[in-house]
């Protein structure tokens, strides 16, 4: 009997990009999720947009538009993106939709009259210029402790002192400036030690990975506390039964958005939400990252246990991505957001350089740049693509394009290689998929063995049926190798399914061979990746971080003020106006410019970030503002000494501060 699987991620927030980071388990689980298809099961894959929140409200407020027409965009881009990396949701929806609205008034009025939920009165900060209360997040100061100036209202990012945004020294609301009050008003609480006997008895039972659950352990040590549910107005989110100005704080609705996004997919598609959701036939999973293992496995499980509903069978939580062993960082160009991977590299690398890294624990995974560029080079290239590079053409070219009967040697791999099922299968299960890819690979390694030993290309001149039988043999390798990868590189299995000339292949196929049959013409699987595109899409990163650097100081009068500097500080700056000598574009690069300035009699040479806004020949003869001072910076495509000044949003909004008529190259700027 197939097995009934519904599986989730969790929902990427509607405030940001996706970006490498986040694919780390959009890829696990999609490998996972089409693994179970390509068994036969019947496996439905649901996700959303996490639209609530405070940042969500003030990104809107900046960009002018409505918080809805901000997640919007956001639904469209994340969408774009994983549809791009081969995501495959049955269902991707929204949590500010009517299906999780009824959902998160259910669950809510349900734990209240089961007495689950009280009230109390909350000392929170509030922001008269801005009318509203501050999350902690927004509101900064300098650490009680340590005095560090510039610290978030809940913890300190330099002695890592954690603390109420009250008890800051000179706050201030990271949106305006302008310094707090403090305002008592009512909070609604979940009691998350109602349930801390049946969360016990959840974990204790296996919802977790056993290192999830020592950490589980910790937390029951340290005592269950009473879980804020509430935020005052303006927020952007449901608002609470019975109340005007009073929200479910987005962490109550997001992980109902999954069960909002399965209603909506349930409803669409004739099934029965409560048989999918909580009936004995169906398993339920969720994925998500070790970052919110307390949310998971115990918010959610105790909201849905207090209210009718019951948990999933299994939490996977994997570990965080690093990049050339460090964490992802703007300004070393590893924070790469999934639609500058995809212009410049075959999201199946990814997808296959990932998987060869994952096991079923929670430790960080590694993406190690040269590591990277080399396995893809070696196995997908060299393995996979040449094996069937070596087979079809010549097939197709010297042989009438068709396979015969497997001979003696030719059964003996191909057994050894179907032989390999179960152990895969498992892997693939217990989300060793590491474990998975290194058998893969060894086994493509002796089918290309194979190949060196039979010498196709000097049997064709001799014997051309037995050269048949070493190809058959050949193209079954390729047959079973591809259904092992499929859950993996669906692209690649989709054209070997072609050039096979067969349907969609699944696991049980393996059991079965092919023979007397004709394939189709051989199109190429996989390019080599030149280290070149790697480089291009990390300065690319690079550039984008910049870009977003300006962003954000562009909109710092409007949102986010830097600490106070001193007339000494502004002193150190040498600003001065300089005449744009020459200006061109720079090959590789489509956002910069390279310009040569005259600053008073000496040339400058400076990379800026401008090229969606001005054309190159804009450019010359005008007299800008310019950073003289500014320490020479190396770029790939040159040396940087110094800075234009603009102001504007980035890319075709940038405008150059350019000076009067008056000024002359060189003049000082005071
Ligand atoms: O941490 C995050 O990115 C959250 N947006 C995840 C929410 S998962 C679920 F609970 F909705
Ligand atoms: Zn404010």
């Amino acid at each position: 009997m197939p097995r009934k699987i519904a599986v989730t991620s969790a929902l990427p927030y509607a405030n940001g990009p996706i970006h490498i980071g986040h694919l780390v388990e959009y890829l696990q689980t999609d490998i996972w999720v089409r693994f179970q298809k390509t068994c036969g099961n019947q496996c439905l894959y649901f996700c959303a947009d996490d639209t609530h929140g405070t940042p969500v409200m003030i990104s809107a407020r900046k960009a002018g538009i409505s918080p809805e027409e901000l997640i919007g965009r956001m639904h469209a881009e994340h969408k774009a993106d994983f549809d791009n990396f081969g995501i495959e949701f049955d269902n991707y929806y929204s949590t500010h939709s009517e299906e999780n609205r009824c959902f998160s008034e259910l669950i809510f009025n349900r734990l209240n009259s089961g007495g689950s939920i009280v009230t109390r009165d909350v000392e929170q900060t509030y922001c008269e210029k801005c009318r509203m209360s501050l999350p902690d997040r927004y509101v900064r100061g300098t650490c009680p402790r340590c005095k560090a100036e510039n610290q978030y209202g809940d913890s300190c990012e330099v002695c890592s002192a954690t603390y109420r945004p009250t008890e800051l020294i000179n706050p201030y609301c990271s949106t305006c400036g302008e310094a707090p009050t403090s305002q008592t008003s009512k909070h609604y609480f979940f009691k998350l030690a109602d349930f801390e006997g049946k969360l016990r008895a959840l974990i204790a039972g296996g919802y977790t990975q056993q290192s999830v659950a020592n950490k589980l352990d910790e937390w029951f040590q340290t005592g269950l506390k009473d879980w804020d549910i509430s935020r005052d107005g303006p927020y952007f989110g449901f608002k609470i039964p019975g109340e005007e100005n009073k929200f479910f704080y987005v962490w109550l609705d997001a992980p109902i958005g999954y069960m909002a996004s399965a209603k909506n997919y349930c409803d669409r598609h004739g099934l029965s939400f409560d048989e999918v959701w909580n009936g004995a036939d169906w398993e339920l999973y969720h994925f998500i990252g070790k970052d919110i293992m307390y949310f998971h496995s115990l918010f959610f499980p105790a909201m849905l246990m207090g209210s009718g509903y019951r948990p999933a069978k299994k939490l996977f939580v994997h570990g965080f991505l690093t990049v050339n062993g460090e964490k992802m960082s703007k300004s070393r160009g590893t924070f790469i957001k999934a639609s500058t991977y995809g212009k410049h590299l075959n999201p199946e690398y990814l997808r296959y350089y990932y998987a060869s890294k994952l096991t079923d624990g929670i430790g960080d995974i590694d993406l190690g740049i040269d590591d990277f560029t080399g396995k893809v080079n070696s196995d997908l290239v060299g393995k996979y693509a040449n094996l069937a590079s070596r087979s079809g053409p010549m097939l197709r070219r010297k042989l009438d394009g068709r396979i015969g009967r497997l001979d003696e040697q030719g059964a003996e791999l191909i057994g050894k290689l179907s032989a390999a099922k179960d152990a895969i299968m498992q892997d693939y299960e217990e989300l060793k998929y590491a474990s998975a890819v290194r058998t893969i690979s060894a086994l493509a390694d002796e089918a290309n063995r194979y190949v060196e030993q039979n010498q196709p290309w000097a049997m064709i001149k001799e014997d051309a049926e037995k050269t048949r039988a070493v190809l058959t043999a050949v193209i079954n390798a390729v047959r079973i190798l591809t259904i092992y990868l499929k859950p993996i590189l669906p692209a690649y299995a989709a054209k070997v399914e072609k050039f096979l000339n067969v349907g969609e292949l699944k696991f049980a196929d393996v059991e079965t061979v092919l023979e007397d049959h004709e394939i189709n013409e051989f199109e190429r699987l996989f390019e080599r990746i030149d280290r070149k595109q790697v480089d291009t899409m990390i300065e690319e990163s690079k550039e984008t971080a910049e870009g977003q650097a300006e962003q954000s100081a562009g909109e710092q009068s409007a949102a986010e003020f830097k600490p106070e500097c001193t007339i000494d500080d502004f002193a150190k700056i040498d600003l001065r106006i300089a005449k744009v000598a020459e200006a061109e574009a720079v090959e590789g690069a489509d956002k910069l410019l390279s310009l040569k300035l005259d600053v008073g009699g000496v040339r400058r040479s400076v990379l800026a970030g401008i090229a969606k806004a001005y054309k190159p020949e804009e450019l010359v003869g005008k007299t800008v503002v310019f950073l003289a001072n500014l320490k020479p910076r190396k770029m790939k495509f040159g040396t940087s000494e110094g800075m234009i000044l603009a102001a504007g949003q980035g890319g075709k909004d940038i405008f150059m501060l350019t000076a009067d008529d008056g000024a002359r190259p060189g003049d000082e700027i005071h």
